[in-house]
């Protein structure tokens, strides 16, 4: 098959990529002609963990391209994929479409025989009838059926995500689109993903569903922590007592600083919108919305505490700022609020992130110091906080973090440590819904779970 992925932003460059590693013949293109010229010389646009490598071996075997003439690239495909960004209007939080527009009529002007025009923007209920009608407009004789496929792809897991997704969707009436998709995911379909065939209204809702879903757990377990802080319980061990139950399921129950990144804020915020113009408010999503945002200022008030209350002239260590590990994203970081609430009570801020320093001087004020490593981060500081999860944070030489800080206080918002553990080597250790005299009972749980993996 041939395809054109319309936009090269982080969706359309690792879909495009791995169709052309699926064996289809890819063009992507983008109007921004540095980008296109970065990407011709093998130079990613973000950090994705194996994306340059699949780009390299794609682009050798003449499957995949760049370019930033939509014409012929629209003209000579099979489906065309919309994968331009949908960024929250300012002021009422709808998703702003007119990217989305404007490449479906620049398609419709330039395609040639029957051509699947597929949305994998993240788009609002009815949108396809939108583009369908925008596509009518633009080019009343061409022949195109307008399909919905969201994508579900993880940041940092983007590719292992797209080849061996819990599922596709795909929302089309038209069988000759719905021939084109299968074909497409073809190589799917003999690793027995399944693939969710529906309508186009209820595929573009899916997508919303299942981010506000996935966003809702995420703050459940963050207010839990919340309570378990107040009553003495342990977080982790109420997310694996219910996470054991196949209902509930055990993913997406990581208490920590609040959820940041492209998709959930964003696709949250949205969703409320539409439902409530529909007349069907998601009161429960609203409140998720608030609750979330009102979290990650609440950070800077638990990093405060940690130091009696009183930041001002105390230089705090960031260790982490990307919204999640292996990404250098920044969006909707809880760094970015975390940052913002501790300057504004007067504290100084150094910063140490493996991928993400260059992308959060965009979005962190000039007063931040930017370090080289862990532990120059740590040098001199009053509290050491873990933002971000990253793997290399997980095997720190604490004697030595402990010997360079100015106080032993660390905060761990990711709870990558064991507040008993901290407390032995005398650091003041303040995690998320985990109390210290709550510890003991994890122990004992893992080393029960050792012993009966020995045994
Ligand atoms: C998400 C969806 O998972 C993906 O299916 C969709 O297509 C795009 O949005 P992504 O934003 O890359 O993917 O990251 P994800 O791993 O889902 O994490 C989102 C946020 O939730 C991060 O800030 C993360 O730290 C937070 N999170 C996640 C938690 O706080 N706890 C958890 O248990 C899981």
């Amino acid at each position: 098959m041939r395809v054109a992925m319309i936009g090269t932003g982080y969706v359309g460059l690792v879909s495009g990529a791995c169709f052309a590693d699926f064996g289809h013949t890819v063009v992507c293109v983008d109007k921004d002609e540095r980008k296109i010229q970065s990407l011709r010389n093998n130079i990613m646009p973000i950090y994705e963990p194996g994306l340059d490598d699949l780009v390299a071996r794609n682009v050798k075997a003449s499957r995949l391209s760049f370019t930033t003439d939509l014409t012929p690239a629209v003209a000579e495909a099979d489906a065309v994929f919309i994968a331009v960004g949908t960024p929250s209007r300012r002021g009422d939080g709808h998703a702003d479409l007119s990217y989305v527009f404007a490449a479906a009529r620049e398609i419709a002007r330039a395609s040639q025989g029957f051509t699947v025009v597929v949305t994998k923007s993240t788009v609002p209920v009815g949108t396809g009838d939108e583009v369908e009608i925008v596509i009518g407009e633009a080019a009343p004789d061409a022949d195109i059926a307008v399909v919905s496929n969201p994508e579900f792809l993880r940041e940092g897991a983007a590719i292992e995500d797209f080849k061996r997704p819990d599922r596709v969707v795909v929302g089309t009436d038209n069988d000759r689109a719905r021939k084109v998709m299968a074909e497409l995911y073809r190589p799917l379909f003999l690793n027995a993903s399944p693939i969710l065939f529906t309508d186009r209204r209820t595929s573009e809702l899916i997508k919303y569903a299942a981010n506000a879903f996935l966003a809702t757990k995420i703050t459940f377990i963050n207010e839990l922590a919340d309570l378990c802080e107040n009553v003495g319980a342990n977080v982790q061990e109420v997310a694996r007592g219910i996470g054991l139950d196949k209902r509930i399921g055990a993913k997406f129950l990581h208490a920590g600083p609040g959820y940041g990144g492209s998709c959930f804020p964003k696709d949250t915020l949205a969703l409320m919108r539409t439902a409530q113009e529909a007349g069907s408010p998601l009161r429960l999503v609203e409140t998720v919305v608030g609750v979330n945002d009102a979290r990650k200022t609440a950070m800077a008030r638990k990093i405060a505490t940690s130091l009696d209350g009183d930041v001002r002239g105390r230089t705090i260590a960031l260790l982490g700022l990307t919204f999640k590990p292996n990404t250098d994203d920044m969006r909707e970081a809880p760094a970015i609020s975390i940052v913002h609430a501790l300057l504004d009570k007067g504290a100084r801020i150094r910063a140490y992130d493996p991928e993400g320093m260059e992308e959060a001087k965009k979005y962190l004020p000039d007063s931040i110091v930017y370090t080289g490593s862990p532990y120059e981060c740590a040098e001199g500081a009053d509290a050491l906080v873990i933002v971000t999860e990253w793997e290399a944070f997980r095997a720190l030489d604490l004697v030595r973090i402990k010997e360079l800080l100015n106080k032993p206080v660390i905060v761990d918002l990711r709870n990558i440590y064991r507040p008993a553990e901290m407390a032995t080597l005398g650091f003041s250790y303040e995690s998320v819904g985990r109390p210290l005299k709550t510890d003991h009972v994890v122990h004992a749980l893992s080393m029960y779970e050792e012993a009966s993996q020995e045994s």
